[in-house]
């Protein structure tokens, strides 16, 4: 029995950082997360409750006209667009999104820009 312990492989080492890496990861975007969407449920009612990006956008974006093409516009363009249509359906009374609903349908939007529609 020796009293020293070889040091670990190199390998090994490496595996076990990058294993506490991704577990202290997933534990710091997992807790924000959770409370941000509690608070956020019970502070402000929402229009669309607990909807996807792609549900929000074939809501609330039909409220006036077609849905749009999605290569119609580049990405700059529709972190802008989302927003300025967002308040048309304020001003005209419309169901409207909250501003994490809006960045989820320009997610949504930015997402599928080379694969759908
Ligand atoms: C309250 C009514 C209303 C809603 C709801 C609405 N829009 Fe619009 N949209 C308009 C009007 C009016 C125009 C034309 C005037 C303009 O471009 O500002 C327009 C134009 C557009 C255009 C063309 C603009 C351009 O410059 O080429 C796009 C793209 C668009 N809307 C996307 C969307 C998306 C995405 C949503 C959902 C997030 C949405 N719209 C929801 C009223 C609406």
């Amino acid at each position: 029995m020796s009293p020293i312990k070889p040091p670990m492989k190199n390998s090994t080492a490496i595996g076990v950082t990058v294993l506490f890496a991704l577990v202290a990861f997933a534990v710091l975007v997992s807790l924000p997360t959770q409370k941000g969407t509690h608070e956020k449920n019970q502070q402000t009612q929402r229009l669309f409750p607990l909807a996807s990006g792609k549900t929000l956008f074939e809501e609330s974006c039909v409220q006036c006209h077609t849905l749009p093409v999605f290569k119609s516009h580049t990405p700059d363009q529709w972190r802008i667009l989302v927003k300025k249509m967002n308040r048309y359906m304020e001003q005209t009374g419309k169901s409207y999104l909250s501003t994490d609903e809006a960045d989820a349908v320009t997610d949504y939007i930015l997402s599928n820009m080379t694969t759908k529609n």
